[in-house]
């Protein structure tokens, strides 16, 4: 199956309840419009502004040291305060005075020196998901700064407009309540929020393969393997713009089979959510294949992620899966393109990692090709189950990876052979319904193929 869309700031399906404010002080750079104030002080916050100048870090850190407050004090700040920030940070701020900076827009300056006390404050900077893409980079380039100096950061997306409303937008308010720990935790929304704030300070990384500098190149990345790289955002482009997509690093693969293991024909690739792959490294070499190992400034791809939801964990339980993370994560492109009938499935080769990379002299997969034509058709190029279960124990077993911990949840990809006769049907004759209930966007096997791969898997799980 597949997962489902995008999770938007679903803004709408909550209504503002005014219970979970407590006492906290939200402090204003700047003077909010009368209105707003009244909105923060009726959800019960105490608000407070710094009346300085949103350049002039300096009145802000003696404002700040004066004020007394018996609460938790958060700041809020526009973009004209960015650098203002970073020199907050930088003069020692830490988490005992202020719990947390909110940046609304963040402008990068032509050099952000950030230096962080090791308890400074966390940092959400928020953007609109409408707003140019050389913002959106310019705001995750300033949270990934704060990020390699030790402070928790996130960058979060409000829907368009929501930044400009007044009085202040019920999704702010709910927003900014989340980020100071005064919102319903179960809400969806929040948990939404919360995987934003999570994951990237805690999700994988691929050092691994940056040590490998023998077999590195860098890159300025071609329109067909930008559009490539892209894809992966396809159900939310506004993530994607946190990214120019204008260099990369290449991890060359041939070169590394033949440093590590010469001779060797076929490669396999076990990625970081359970996917499997694996080919003919001769019959591709022509087409030089390579794994992207850094983007840009970014040479954390787990950072390129996007979160989502499933409403349960299998369609026979009643377990419900936290917020996944879907990272694109280290991905194996082609620097030249590769014909149609050789093309291999895009998904099951991101999230790759150097341990999961191996090498042999015979075919992984050549007891797939013994099977009939229309059954190898199904399971791997027209809806690819094999990268994702296993068949005969050979596979993947892919599963969902939890937003807040970065380790596998279910459901799990099952081998084929384990599901029973009644949820096999189910998944094949009453596709849409399963996925609905799941809470995936269908994966429908060919009307004209069911009958046979039905029969097909059936036999299988009668030989055992
Ligand atoms: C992109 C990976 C992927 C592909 C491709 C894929 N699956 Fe799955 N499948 C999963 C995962 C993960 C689950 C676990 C539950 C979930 O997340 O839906 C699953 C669940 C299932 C289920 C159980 C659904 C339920 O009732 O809960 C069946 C049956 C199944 N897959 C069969 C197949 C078959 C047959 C194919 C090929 C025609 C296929 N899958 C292709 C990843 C995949």
């Amino acid at each position: 199956m597949l997962t489902r869309g995008l999770l938007g700031f679903l803004f709408a399906i909550f209504c503002i309840e005014t219970a979970w404010a407590s006492v906290a002080t939200l402090v204003f750079w700047t003077s909010p419009p009368d209105n707003d104030r009244a909105v923060w002080a009726k959800e019960g916050y105490e608000v407070v502004t710094l009346e300085c100048v949103a350049t002039d870090a300096a009145c802000a850190k003696q404002k700040l040291d004066a004020l007394s407050s018996a609460n938790k004090v958060y700041l809020v700040a526009g973009k004209e305060s960015s650098a203002a920030v970073a020199k907050l940070y930088s003069d020692g701020l830490t988490s005992d005075r202020l719990s947390g900076v909110a940046l609304m827009r963040a402008a990068l300056p032509d050099t952000l020196e950030v230096a962080a006390a090791a308890n400074a404050p966390k940092l959400s900077v928020f953007v609109e998901k409408s707003d140019a893409a050389i913002e959106v980079v310019a705001a995750r380039k300033y949270v990934s700064a704060f990020r390699r100096q030790g402070v928790q950061s996130a960058l979060k997306f409000f829907d368009p407009q929501m930044m400009s409303t007044t009085p202040v937008h019920p999704g702010i308010v709910m927003a900014i309540s989340h980020f100071m720990g005064y919102a319903p935790p179960s809400e969806l929304l929040m948990k939404l929020l919360t995987a934003n704030e999570l994951w990237p300070n805690l999700g994988h990384n691929n050092r691994a393969f940056l040590e490998q500098t023998d077999f590195l190149q860098s890159k300025p990345l071609s329109d067909t393997v930008r559009d490539h790289l892209k894809t992966h955002f396809r159900q939310g482009p506004h993530v994607g713009n946190q990214w120019a997509f204008e260099t990369y690093v290449a991890f060359d693969l041939i070169a590394y089979r033949d440093a590590v293991a010469p001779g060797k024909r076929y490669v396999s690739l076990s990625t970081r959510l359970g996917q499997f792959m694996a080919f003919d490294l001769d019959q591709y070499a022509p087409y030089e294949p390579e794994i992207v190992v850094s983007v840009d400034d970014e040479d954390n791809m787990f950072q390129l992620a996007w979160y989502y939801w499933n409403t349960l964990m299998y369609s026979w339980e009643s377990a419900v899966p936290n917020i996944s993370a879907k990272p694109l994560g280290p991905v194996l492109v082609f620097g030249k393109p590769v014909p149609e009938e050789l093309q291999l499935p895009y998904r099951q080769r991101t999230a790759l990692h150097l341990k999961g990379i191996s090498f042999s002299d015979e075919d992984p997969l050549a007891k797939m090709k013994a099977y009939p034509p229309r059954i190898q058709t199904v399971i791997t190029r027209a809806n690819e189950c094999i990268y994702c279960h296993s068949i005969e124990g050979i596979g993947g077993q892919n599963y969902h990876l939890n937003a807040y911990t970065a380790q596998p949840q279910g459901g799990m990809a099952l081998p084929l052979e384990q599901y029973s006769d009644e949820v096999l049907r189910e998944f094949l004759f009453n596709q849409e319904a399963v996925a609905a209930k799941v809470g995936l966007s269908p994966n429908p096997v060919d009307a004209d193929y069911i009958q046979e791969f039905y029969g097909w898997v059936t036999t299988l799980k009668n030989k055992e």
